[in-house]
């Protein structure tokens, strides 16, 4: 399928493989195309989704043709929606695509099922295809894992000083929005939270929309694990924000994604 920049509608959906060859005009799409292996996925992704965008970085339009543009397998697909659920597990505060990045970014052992999970959302995993600005909300344990947990206390100057420049690697997946939460239910659990991070993310990251259910409605767009990222930014907007139950100054990044 030619790579493109305009033409992600249903038009230029082109199957892949024999499963999408089935779909026929008179038929509804399906929400992706679906592949019988991984190989043939990941094939049809990187037919679909090229590593360079020659235009500079822009707020993604046409979410849900893009979305409807991936290939996924039927691991893949399941993997997704456990990471889509969005209560609590039992027992719990946190959901699992919470509780799994936890872990992750903190190298504990995984269970089978998270195991699963990152295996298949990884094998998903394609190039995001445009130079795109991505939007996500954290908690000030985000600051504290750049070193700057005491960000509060320091003069914008200050903490310049400490994060403009400075690189790591997310070990986690990261979930962002490529809107900026506009599609997003009114009173949404993230766009109040105290540490807002805009990522210059280039066509050649490793990325996927994970789903038009509660990831459509967040715009969301998932980054594979084990990224590196280089801050070039950092302001104090004005006003408070949330993380747990207790309010902090708000902070805003610009991370470059390497
Ligand atoms: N954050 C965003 O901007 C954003 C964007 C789009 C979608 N989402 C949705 O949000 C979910 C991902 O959540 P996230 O991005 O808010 O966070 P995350 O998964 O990146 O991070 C996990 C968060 O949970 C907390 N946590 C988890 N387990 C913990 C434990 N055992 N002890 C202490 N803290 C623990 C951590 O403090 C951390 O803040 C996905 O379901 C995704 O669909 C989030």
């Amino acid at each position: 399928m030619a790579k493109t920049r305009s033409g992600l509608s249903k038009t230029s959906y082109a199957p892949a493989t024999a499963t999408a060859a089935a779909v026929t005009a008179a038929q509804p799409l399906p929400d992706t195309q679906m592949a019988a292996t991984v190989a043939a996925a990941q094939s049809a992704n990187a037919q679909t989704f090229a590593d360079t965008d020659n235009a500079p970085h822009h707020d993604l339009y046409a979410g849900r043709q893009y979305y409807q543009s991936q290939t996924f397998d039927i691991d893949t697909r399941m993997a997704l929606q456990d990471y889509l659920h969005d209560q609590a597990v039992s027992g719990s505060l946190y959901a699992p695509s919470q509780i799994l990045n936890y872990a992750m970014r903190n190298g504990q052992t995984l269970t089978a099922n998270q195991q699963f999970m990152v295996d298949s959302m990884k094998a998903g995993m394609h190039n995001l295809g445009y130079n795109v600005n991505l939007y996500r909300y954290a908690r000030v344990d985000f600051m504290q894992g750049l070193g700057a947990g005491n960000y509060e206390n320091m003069s914008i100057a200050q903490l310049q000083k400490v994060l403009v420049g400075k690189g790591f690697v997310d070990k986690a997946f990261v979930s962002t929005s490529y809107n900026d939460f506009k599609t997003a239910p009114p009173g949404n659990a993230f766009t109040d939270k105290a540490v807002k991070i805009i990522y210059k993310a280039p066509a050649k990251t490793q990325a996927l929309m994970p789903g038009n259910g509660p990831g459509g409605a967040l715009g969301e767009i998932v980054l594979a694990p084990g990224q590196h990222y280089v801050i070039t930014d950092v302001k104090f907007p004005g006003g408070t924000g949330r993380s747990g139950g207790s309010t902090y100054k708000r902070v805003e990044l610009t991370v470059e994604v390497r």
